[in-house]
Formats: C-alpha cells, structure tokens, sequence
C-alpha cells in the first residue's frame, strides 16, 4: 500500500501540494510533455554533490567509475567536481578526452586492453594503467613507451562479496586481475619491477558491485594486507562497488561512511598506502530517474496485469539481466498510496521484457499517463541498446529551474548512418 520511500529520489526533488513531483526545481510531467519519453532526468545538484562527498572522503585521486554512465557533460561535472575518471575502454577514453578531462586525470582500466588502446591511453597521458595480465604487460613492453608508465596491478584478493553473481568480481575463479592465492599476484609484481615499460606505483582490487555489507570490504582488506605491505607502495585502489537501495525496505551505506570504514579498515591491517576508489553507482544512481508513458493496460483476469510502456529493456536492461527490482510511481500523485498491482513491461518482441515484476501502484493508472522509476542513473543509460531498433531515450539534466538536454533523443534516421548499403 505504501507510498514511494522518499530516499529513492534524487535530493532536490520536491512533491507539490496537488502530488506533483519536479526535480532540479522543473516539473518532470512538464519535462515528459517537452522532451518526450522515455526520459532519462538527472538531478545535477545530487551529481555533485556525490561527486564532492567522495572527494572529501578520500581525498584526491578517487576516480568516478565511468561505466555506470557516461557522456560528454557528465564527464565534464566529474572533473569540475574534482574527482578522476575510470575509462575501461577506448570508448569512454575517447568520451573523457573529448569532454576536455586532462589525460593525467584518467584511470585506464580493462582486461583485454589491445596495443591501440594502450598506445592510445600512453599519448593521451592517462595517469595510471591498471594492469590486469601478463599478456599487457608483454604489449606495454612492445610499445616500449619513452618513460616507464606508472601502473596499478589489479589483484582478485579471493573474496566472495554478497552480490550477483555476474558482477561479483574479488574471486579467485575470475577473468579479472591476478590472483593471491595462485601466486600469480606476487609474479605479477615481480615482472612489473623489472620492466623498464612500467613503474609500479600502487595495488587495485575490485571485488564487486552492489554491495551492502561492508565486512566484505573488510575481509578483501584483510586478505591484501599481508602482499601489499611489504610491497611499500605509494596507493590502494579499493576499486567500486559501494550498493545503492532501489527498492523499499533496502538501505546503503553513504560514500562517507563506506570511505571511513575502508580507512579504518586499512590503517587496522597495517596498510601504509594511500588508499583510494572508484565508485560509479553510489556517485549517479539515485541521482537519475526514468519517465516513461503508459501505452495499454492489459487485465488478464485471475493472472495478472500488465502495464506497456513506450520503453524497456532497452532503456534499461538490469532486471532481464540480473532480477533486479525497481519501484514505480506515477508523478502526478509522488506520495500516493500504491495498492494496486501491475507488472511494467517494454515494447520489445519478448516475454522477458519486463521492467517492474509485481509493482505497486496507485489503483488510477489510466493510458497516457506518465510512469516513473526511480534509482535509474547507474547502468541504465550506459547498457541501453538499440533492440528492436527502439531509438535510445534523451538525457536531461535539471538544476535550479532550467533543464538542459545533454543527450538528445536517437533519431529514426540515427538507426541508419552506420549501414553503408
Ligand atoms: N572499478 C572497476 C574496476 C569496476 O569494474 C567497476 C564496475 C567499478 C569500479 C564501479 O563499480 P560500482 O561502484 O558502480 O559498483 N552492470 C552492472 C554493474 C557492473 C559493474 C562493473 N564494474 C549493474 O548494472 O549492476
């Protein structure tokens, strides 16, 4: 029956006496009408102020997880905000640089990075490669760069965090990083110091995403204490991950005290380095919110009923993906009881296509009106395809009163400038 928990919506968000909801002080029902659905909205006071949060956490050098979303503002918010930027691929290299995000300011990521992408990151000057196998270390040295390039060594400490399986990422069993407990870590180490290509400044892990028990933290930190500190390195990456509510009755954490424990945690194992991260989810999750338009509302009596909206699994691919859960509510009437029970699906050409199992609602919904899902900022955007040849949806972002778009809505003819015949 409940009523949409207010902390699944961005910080400036604001109910109006007749239920309306605005955010960044603009009405997002008016936003619809303008712009069109589905929307992607963003709250870019929240955005920075996630971004300072971190920041002042940890201090300088923490890099803002790129991945989680990207495009050319975002990148730009980020770097004036103060934080780094994570870029795991050519892709997001390329995005930061043509945003104006200094090279020195970049973090290069990735597991399979090809010599072009590596070439490419050395020119730009990023300011640290994470090095994740023998087989990079062999094409930096065949680039045989003209200073040795300062490197991370990504470890998979050998930790099970408490998440999905698909992006649980501290395990031995990994394709990520160099593993403790086969020893490869300490190999990996040892090759590092005695290339002439590298300067090995520091030591990252990354157990995971979506995570909201600290202690898993606390056991990767255990386990790296004893191999990074006789090391004596200068940094720690502690990678992302910090999980985020999306549904009621979940609670997170804050950057703040994810970052304090992390600290503490570090300085009680001993830990010397300067320990930083790169959190993607906690900095844009909450901060960005999906407005989609009821097209039909199917009763099947005794089963169920299904809601279409003008989106999907396209816009966003996480509950297909991984179950995940989302609310949803109509911002015509933000605090509204939801007694009634719908099941929110896409427009694409599967049964799977679905957004919201079982979400609860207000008993009005009629066609036409426009449907929100809150918590959308974080891997919605960045994994949205072109399914169906559905036209990826717009980014707004809104501050203060203005909005401003800073993706515009894909074209029917944007499906077609990649097809030469
Ligand atoms: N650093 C590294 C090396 C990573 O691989 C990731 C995320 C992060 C930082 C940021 O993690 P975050 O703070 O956002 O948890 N598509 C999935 C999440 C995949 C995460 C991949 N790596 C989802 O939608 O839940």
């Amino acid at each position: 029956m409940t009523p949409l928990p207010r902390h699944l919506l961005p910080d400036t968000a604001e109910v109006a006496s007749d239920g309306r909801l605005s955010v960044g002080g603009c009405d997002v029902l008016a936003l619809a009408d303008e712009l069109g659905t589905p929307l992607f909205v963003y709250d870019e006071e929240h955005l920075r102020a996630r971004c300072r949060e971190a920041v002042a956490a940890f201090g300088g050098g923490v890099a803002y997880a790129s991945k989680a979303f990207l495009c050319r503002a975002m990148a730009r918010l980020v770097h004036e905000e103060g934080m780094h930027l994570d870029v795991s691929t050519a892709g997001e290299l390329h995005l930061a640089l043509a945003a104006g995000v200094p090279g020195e300011r970049l973090v290069m990521h990735g597991n399979n990075k090809s010599t072009a992408e590596l070439r490419r990151a050395i020119d730009a000057g990023v300011g640290r490669i994470v090095v994740d196998s023998f087989d990079e270390i062999d094409r930096l040295e065949a680039i045989d760069p003209p200073t040795p390039i300062p490197v991370l060594l990504r470890i998979t400490p050998g930790v099970e965090a408490h998440t999905h399986e698909y992006v649980m990422t501290g395990q031995e069993d990994s394709k990520f990083g160099f593993g403790l407990g086969s020893g490869l870590a300490a190999q990996a180490v040892d090759r590092a110091r005695r290339s002439k290509a590298l300067d090995l400044v520091g030591i990252h892990a990354h157990i995971g995403s979506q995570i909201f028990l600290l202690h898993s933290f606390t056991k990767a930190v255990e386990l790296l204490a004893d191999f990074v500190n006789p090391l004596d390195l200068a940094e720690l990456s502690l990678g992302g991950g910090l999980g985020v509510p999306y549904v009621e009755g979940e609670e997170a954490p804050t950057i703040t005290q994810w970052a304090r424990k992390l600290k503490d945690d570090c300085s009680a194992a001993g830990i010397r380095a300067q320990v930083t991260a790169e959190p993607g989810r906690a900095i844009v999750a909450t901060a960005g919110l999906t407005l989609y338009r009821v097209g039909t509302i199917k009763e099947l009596p005794g089963i169920r009923t299904y809601i279409s909206v003008d989106g999907g699994m396209s816009d966003n691919p996480r509950p297909v993906l991984y179950g995940s859960g989302y609310e949803a509510f109509l911002p015509r009437a933000t605090g509204a009881e939801r007694p009634a029970t719908a099941t929110i699906v896409g427009k694409h050409c599967e049964s799977g296509d679905v957004l919201v199992r079982d979400a609860r609602l207000p008993d009005d919904v009629v066609v036409d009106d426009i449907l929100c899902t809150p918590v959308t900022g974080a891997y919605g955007h960045s994994m949205a395809s072109n399914y169906n040849k559905v036209p990826r949806p717009a980014v707004v972002f809104v501050r203060a009163g203005a909005a401003r778009v800073v993706v515009r809505r894909e074209t029917l003819d944007d499906l077609l400038r990649l097809d030469v015949e």
